[in-house]
């Protein structure tokens, strides 16, 4: 992104916003509530039209060619505005992402049930093949809705804020998944409220509100002088060799 601003209703809700990214990392974004995350992630779905600025994915301008770009990029929101009033099966819920991406005609084949079935094993949620997805936890939906993400093999992740409602053996899973997503050399962008678990796998942090405060490497940003800037009462612990960050602000 380069010099990207973005104004929705009255409001600036990003300003200025440049960075870049060389090679495939996975690439934490934090930042207080309001501080334009989401719109981070939709601008870089071609969701959202800046009124300044550049914005390339892949080489591709996402509000141009948004199309194209969707078929490379998972995406799963922050809240799943999609509410399935047809009840639909957690298996039709995962190959809905695949079909998505296809030409016309689209049709199911067997890859493409082996691949939602593959995704939705490195969940945990195999076992719910044949279940209504609307029956299912909010933590198991959101599982479902990742493996959907994952079920089209992305070059590009982005996740907005997946980890909150996950339990400790989800949370391990997906750090799983993002290891394998890493060695396979895709890129991950993550929004995240809290640091952990996450931290010991990003490459690059980037912080934001409202404009880019700090973009770099994790050793470099969590330094309690940069993110004091953001969050008034974070502090950064030491803990087992790692360094923690506690943020007073707690997301609701
Ligand atoms: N459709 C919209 N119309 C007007 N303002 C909007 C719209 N969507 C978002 N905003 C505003 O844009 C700002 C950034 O919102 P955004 O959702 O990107 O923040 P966020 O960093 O994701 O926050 P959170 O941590 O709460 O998810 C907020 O002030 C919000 O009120
Ligand atoms: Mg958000």
């Amino acid at each position: 992104m380069k010099d990207v601003s973005v104004k929705l209703g009255e409001r600036i809700v990003l300003d200025d916003v440049s960075f870049e990214v060389e090679k495939p990392l996975l690439i934490m974004v934090v930042g207080p509530n309001g501080a334009g995350k989401t719109t981070l992630m939709k601008l870089l779905l071609g969701m959202v039209k800046p009124f300044k600025g550049s914005v390339k994915v892949l080489g591709l301008n996402p509000f141009i060619e948004s199309l194209k770009l969707r078929m490379l990029v998972g995406y799963v929101p922050q809240k799943d505005r999609v509410s399935y009033e047809v009840p639909l099966k957690v298996s039709e819920v995962v190959l809905m992402g695949i079909l998505l991406r296809k030409r016309f005609p689209r049709a199911v084949s067997r890859e493409d049930v082996e691949s939602a079935k593959k995704a939705l094993e490195y969940l945990g949620m195999r076992d719910y093949w044949d279940s209504q997805f609307n029956e299912l936890s909010g933590g198991q939906q959101r599982r479902v809705l990742i493996a959907r993400a994952l079920a089209s093999n992305p070059t590009i992740l982005l996740l907005d804020e997946v980890f909150a409602g996950l339990d400790a053996e989800s949370q391990e899973k997906l750090l799983d998944v993002f290891r394998m997503l890493k060695k396979n050399g895709r890129t991950i962008v993550l929004v995240e409220h809290e640091f952990d678990p996450v931290m010991e796998l990003a490459d690059r942090v980037l912080v934001l509100n409202r404009t880019v405060c700090v973009y770099g490497e994790p050793s470099n940003v969590l330094n309690e002088d940069v993110l004091k800037t953001i969050y008034p009462c974070v502090k950064t612990v030491e803990k087992e060799g790692r360094r923690m960050v506690i943020l007073g602000d707690r997301h609701a």
